[in-house]
């Protein structure tokens, strides 16, 4: 597995050999970090990562943030309020300034769609994408499948509910591209509005019958209502979409003992999970965070060359 120098900008930048290998090492370092009784400070390493951040993040920046410091990474941190962004600096003019600084990655949030992949096109360093508009967020992805696999001993054949909004969701786009590449088989469930024409060549299903579904998943996969990407408020109101699509107290009896729930987060409570479901054992949400970090660790670790295990 070398990918060492690489960038990663969607997830058919990885081969499913690579994805598999991302969760096997993710899934050693949990297994390390469990036996520690207390963490051990990281050695440093020597180099540097710089995280720009150019839309709203708490899960994916301070978790690469936390992988960085338990790798021994020096971290440089930029987002667009307080940067020459706001004086009228291009993003482009940003990254090229910050790669000026000699960090040895870059990490990029931003709000327009290829926004990361036109970047790594004018760095000589490796480019993360930490989530670009609509397009793709590639370590959700990635931290996803690691949870996934967590509770399950194979992502193939699985049964995979994802509900909401699939129209503005790189979380869905992204998921979807790494678990069918696994043979997981994936219905979306939303308002027909929320779903955008061509999903059905994406080889998922598509369904607006939420009660129907939620028995025969065996993960159970809820987004954020992307109100702030939404043109036009998109459902006739918050409350009819609880109603059809929310993951409700009532809905809990519905999904299978067996099964996971899930959020990538920030999630609205009251809206597309009560908190009883966050509550719930079979759900992850915060695993999922805690998990993040570990798989932006190995990946950070592997694209640096960068030695882990020790310095957890
Ligand atoms: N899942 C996720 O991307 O969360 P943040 O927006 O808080 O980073």
């Amino acid at each position: 597995m070398n990918l060492l120098g690489r960038s990663l900008l969607d997830i058919p930048d990885l081969r499913p050999e690579e994805v598999l290998f991302l969760i096997e090492e993710a899934l050693k370092l949990k297994a390390f970090e469990s036996s520690q009784k207390e963490q051990v400070l990281p050695q440093a390493s020597g180099k540097s990562v710089a995280l720009l951040f150019f839309e709203p993040s708490t899960r994916t920046r301070t978790s690469f943030q936390m992988a960085a410091y338990r790798l021994g990474l020096r971290v440089l941190k930029l987002e667009a309020v307080g940067s020459s962004h706001q004086k009228g600096e291009t993003i482009f003019d940003t990254a090229r300034n910050v790669e000026a600084l000699s960090p040895h990655a870059m990490v990029i949030r931003h709000g327009g769609s290829g926004v990361p992949g036109q970047i790594s096109k004018l760095l000589k360093i490796p480019v993360i994408n930490a989530g670009d508009g609509f397009h793709a967020h590639p370590t959700q992805a990635l931290l996803d499948a690691f949870t996934i696999r967590e509770s399950f001993p194979q992502l193939r054949g699985l049964h995979v509910l994802i509900i909401g909004d699939i129209a503005h969701s790189r979380v869905a786009r992204s998921n979807i591209h790494c678990l069918r590449g696994f043979g997981a088989q994936i219905t979306v469930c939303a308002p027909p509005t929320l779903v955008p024409p061509l999903a059905t060549e994406w080889g998922v299903r598509v369904t607006s019958r939420l009660d129907e579904e939620l028995p025969k998943a065996d993960v159970v996969m809820a987004l954020r209502m992307q109100t702030e990407r939404q043109s036009t408020f998109q459902v006739p109101s918050i409350k009819e979409y609880t109603s059809r699509f929310g993951l409700t107290d009532e809905r809990l009896g519905k999904i299978a003992k067996h099964a996971i729930i899930m959020h990538p987060g920030p999630v609205n409570r009251g809206i597309e999970m009560t908190s009883a479901v966050l509550e719930d054992p079979r759900c992850k949400v915060l695993e999922q965070v805690h998990n993040g970090v570990l798989m932006r660790a190995v990946l950070l670790s592997e694209i640096l060359g960068v030695p882990r295990g020790k310095n957890l």
